[in-house]
């Protein structure tokens, strides 16, 4: 049986995103703007987008979502990197970073990563999945249809685990695609009687195994910073993870280098952070397939430098623009908000932008069946009440979608 076909529009401007390439700088004017633009669904996917009265014309019978008002529609918003999964709350170390207190004073005061840690120990697995469904349907009303979310706040077998299923389990309460990577390197745990080595060890030992046999996660990242895991460290963990099939992801360069070189050196999907890249790293990144993830939320959080994403982008490398998601350091999750605050210090084009919000974001997820709106692509949209696309990002995260479609269907 063949499925309904449903005809959306007439949509002012729709921003397909078609003909741009994953790597390097983009100009506005490369966008593909269709005006007065109509888009076909069949099943889950988009048959046709092109001119409204053309397509009304021809398909007849298809089921019509017939809009009134002005509307710019985009492809459905991809996040490549959150930490979603999680117990408790950060405001308190918050409080104390704006106020001038220094990382090792909130650590020492009980804050940091492992305050984390031990309030999501102390959620079971449904408790998580529920915060990860809320989260997640929080992020899907504001355009974003794919989010990758990272476990890294349990951080022994057990606990890891725990996060992974929670994750599993929230896919089926969220009309978002979930795509879960493991983070049990995000640092030692402070209850871990061993070297970081031995950790590591374990990890890849005991959970990998797990891993594959429940089919939890097919991505593993690590933090590679002088507080958590050295490239030295990193590299054979990061080698069995491989040889287990793994994809890589890797927390890198964010306050000192050395993972950007461990994530192009391993052929990881992505290398994210690289606040502190200098122009050495940026130029090995650019020369890779690795996509460079800006993740501006971070930076805005901590008070931090921005990721140098105009010389990544200028150098040819391909730039994905995540909002980094978690309790500590990006507690806004505003996918939108972020990226066009990293445009106006880093100085990119709207194309740039969207491109790093979008299918360049998809590409570091290794997913090449969105982030686009075109034939044969799944169905993700995001439809803003505006007559110009540049409207998505002038208004800095506050102007909300009118509509949301996941895999051809309304959602939002
Ligand atoms: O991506 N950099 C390391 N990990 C997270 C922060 C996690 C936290 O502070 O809870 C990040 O910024
Ligand atoms: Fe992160």
């Amino acid at each position: 049986m063949t499925n309904k076909l449903k005809l959306i529009g007439p949509i002012t401007q729709l921003l397909t995103l078609d003909h741009l390439p994953v790597k390097g700088a983009l100009k506005d004017e490369q966008l593909e703007i269709i005006e007065q633009a109509g888009i076909l669904i069949e099943g889950d996917k988009v048959l046709k987008a092109g001119a409204w009265s053309p397509l009304k014309a021809e398909f007849p019978n298809a089921e019509l979502f017939e809009l009134e008002g002005e509307f710019v529609a985009i492809p459905g918003l991809v996040d490549c990197h959150t930490h979603i999964c999680f117990g408790g709350s950060r405001a308190k170390d918050f409080s104390m970073r704006i106020a001038g207190k220094s990382y090792l004073e909130i650590a020492q005061s009980g804050g940091g990563i492992w305050d984390t840690v031990t309030q999501t120990r102390k959620l079971d697995l449904d408790e998580l999945s529920a915060v990860t469904v809320k989260n997640a349907n929080r992020h899907l009303s504001e355009g974003v249809t794919t989010i990758e979310v990272k476990s890294g706040y349990g951080l022994s077998v057990e606990e890891e685990l725990k996060m992974l299923r929670a994750i599993k389990k929230a896919q089926e309460s969220t009309g978002a695609d979930l795509i879960s990577t493991c983070l049990a390197a995000h640092m030692k745990p402070r209850d871990f009687d061993g070297s970081n080595s031995e950790y590591l060890e374990l990890i890849s030992s005991q959970l990998y195994p797990v891993l594959r046999e429940e089919n939890l996660t097919s991505r593993i990242d690590a933090f590679v910073e002088k507080s958590a895991f050295s490239p030295e460290e990193i590299t054979p963990f990061f080698e069995e993870a491989k040889a287990w099939g793994f994809e890589l992801t890797v927390h890198a360069d964010q306050f000192t280098t050395g993972g950007s070189g461990v994530a192009v050196n391993l052929g990881a999907k992505s290398a994210d952070h690289l606040e502190a890249s200098g122009e050495n790293e940026i130029s090995i990144l650019a020369q890779s397939n690795t996509i460079a993830v800006a993740l501006p939320g971070a930076s805005i959080g901590l008070g931090c430098a921005f990721t140098p994403a105009r010389k990544i982008l200028d150098q040819g490398g391909a730039l994905a623009i995540a909002s980094d998601w978690n309790p500590g350091s990006a507690p806004m999750g505003d996918l939108i908000a972020q990226a066009s605050i990293l445009a106006t210090f880093e100085k990119l084009s709207t194309a740039e932008v969207l491109a790093g919000i979008t299918f360049r974001a998809a590409s570091a997820l290794g997913l090449n069946d969105r982030g686009k709106i075109k034939e044969g692509l799944l169905a993700d949209l995001v439809l803003f009440p505006a007559a110009d696309y540049r409207e998505i990002l002038y208004h800095q995260g506050k102007l909300k979608p009118a509509m949301v479609w996941k895999a051809g269907k309304k959602v939002g």
